[in-house]
């Protein structure tokens, strides 16, 4: 059996009123159980009231749903299209933007293979990897055109648009397909395409079935796009560089089935919120540090600045997430986050254990710059220092810290993690009454832009 993830909040309780947890418990779990009665009234396809619309609740089973297709159907067509497509290219670009982007960034820097690009085909779990659509940058989409052009591989595309009609993603495709159309004809290139789109109504399935391309992918119904990290969105391109798609599915499943039936204290979705609000409520702190240790849980953490601020970021409320990455971040916020405004609440995200190598410091004759007293140590006990030493810091100063802890970075920890983040998103909404699912905001400077170029 894997290992659990681990919360704690030891460290920040004291500096809150006394029993102000205990006395959050009954909001706390009516939040749960309006949670997964969201869940039950999403599964029964029943009208959906005005103010819970929309209602993008699929997420909570979906992991389990999918390992269910595991032998046969989406899981196990999802699979097989990634092995074809991995057998006819050897790089491909994943065109997406915000909820079909920043998913598949977390499962790629916290799992793959960091030199992924640099190394031979040999020497590589899967095609290269390169992003398209997910900004607008005349240079860097050029660019990237030319180097697949230029260097005689054999690409291919994947793309990710739930509604089918986003202009930055949508752009890109015209582009990236034409340059393959243009390279290996209409016809390979079809075979070289994956769409991972909505269902009727999104322009992007119309000209994927126009074209003819074999295998398109569905973004469930009631998955939002901030919350699709663990459907075709994020799976289909994880799959394509070799990544543990099952141990992902399995972890969040698992983390699903905690926050339904763990009790507060053993529960990680519910401690997290509880700390969270407490900060907010009590001591005004609304700045969210998500402070990650070492360099693969960054891209985690900007999924979840996104997850947190389109989700709460609505009525004038929604606490403001910041990622940080230590150590390199202490040498540029550390200052701030030491002695600056008392309106920052830090998480810990870190490895109980260092996945893969960990180098040892080495003994020098010359010993000119004095390592030597550290000599024996691993890079892992210097970060491991680092964080102990931080957080010492921060409580001498009764600066807040609590603590996300995965057994190491694995697959199965990382669906843990995505799936107890979303969760708390979703509970922290309705703990605060505002709708975690859409995003309004967002279309207001869609709707500006597309008339100013189309000169109305
Ligand atoms: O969370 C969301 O829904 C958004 O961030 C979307 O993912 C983003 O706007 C891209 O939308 P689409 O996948 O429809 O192109």
């Amino acid at each position: 059996m894997p290992e659990p993830l681990s919360y704690s909040n030891a460290a920040a309780l004291d500096l809150l009123p006394a029993n102000a947890a205990e006395a959050l418990r009954p909001d706390l779990l009516k939040a749960r159980d309006e949670t997964l009665a969201d869940v039950d009234l999403f599964n029964s396809g029943g009208d959906v009231p005005a103010e819970k619309q929309p209602l993008d609740a699929g997420f909570v089973e979906l992991p389990a749903k999918l390992l269910a297709t595991k032998e046969s159907g989406e899981l196990a067509d999802l699979l097989a299209a990634a092995d074809r497509f991995r057998e006819r290219v050897d790089a491909f670009v994943s065109l997406g933007i915000g909820g079909s982007y920043m998913g598949l960034r977390a499962l790629q820097e916290a799992l793959g293979d960091p030199l992924h690009n640099e190394k031979p085909a040999s020497h590589r779990d899967g095609p290269k990897l390169y992003y398209g659509g997910q900004n607008v940058d005349p240079g860097v989409t050029a660019n990237l055109l030319k180097h697949l052009d230029d260097s005689g591989v054999d690409w291919g595309i994947v793309v990710i648009s739930k509604s089918g009609g986003t202009l930055e993603t949508a752009l890109a495709f015209r582009l990236f397909r034409e340059a393959l159309e243009q390279a290996v004809g209409a016809d390979e290139a079809a075979k070289r395409v994956i769409p991972v789109t909505g269902g009727e109504g999104s322009k992007l399935r119309a000209l994927a079935q126009e074209k003819g391309y074999a295998d398109i992918f569905p973004v469930p119904e009631g998955v939002g796009g901030r919350f699709s990290v663990l459907s075709a969105v994020g799976l289909v391109p994880a799959a394509i560089v070799g990544l543990d798609v099952e141990a992902l599915l399995q972890g969040a499943a698992d983390m699903t089935e905690r926050f339904r039936t763990a009790e507060p204290g053993d529960n990680p979705v519910l401690d997290y919120v509880s700390t969270c609000h407490l900060f907010e409520k009590h001591l005004s702190m609304d700045v969210r540090i998500l402070s990650t240790w070492g360099d693969r849980l960054e891209a985690v953490g900007l999924w979840y600045d996104q997850l947190l601020a389109e989700s709460l970021g609505k009525e004038q409320r929604g606490a403001l997430p910041l990622t940080v990455v230590n150590t390199r971040d202490l040498h540029s916020r550390g200052q701030q986050h030491q002695e600056g405004k008392r309106d920052k609440l830090i998480h810990n995200l870190y490895a109980a254990s260092p996945a893969g190598a960990n180098p040892t410091i080495p003994q020098s004759d010359a010993d000119q710059d004095q390592l030597n007293k550290y000599a024996g140590k691993t890079v892992f006990d210097v970060l491991t220092a680092a964080r102990e030493g931080t957080d010492q810091a921060y409580a001498e100063d009764d600066r807040p810290t609590a603590d996300i802890v995965l057994p190491t970075i694995d697959a199965y920890s990382i669906g843990q993690l995505l799936q107890m983040l979303m969760l708390a998103t979703a509970v922290e909404g309705r703990l605060i009454g505002i709708n975690p699912y859409g995003q309004p905001g967002v279309e207001a400077y869609k709707k500006n832009m597309n008339a100013i170029l189309s000169g109305s």
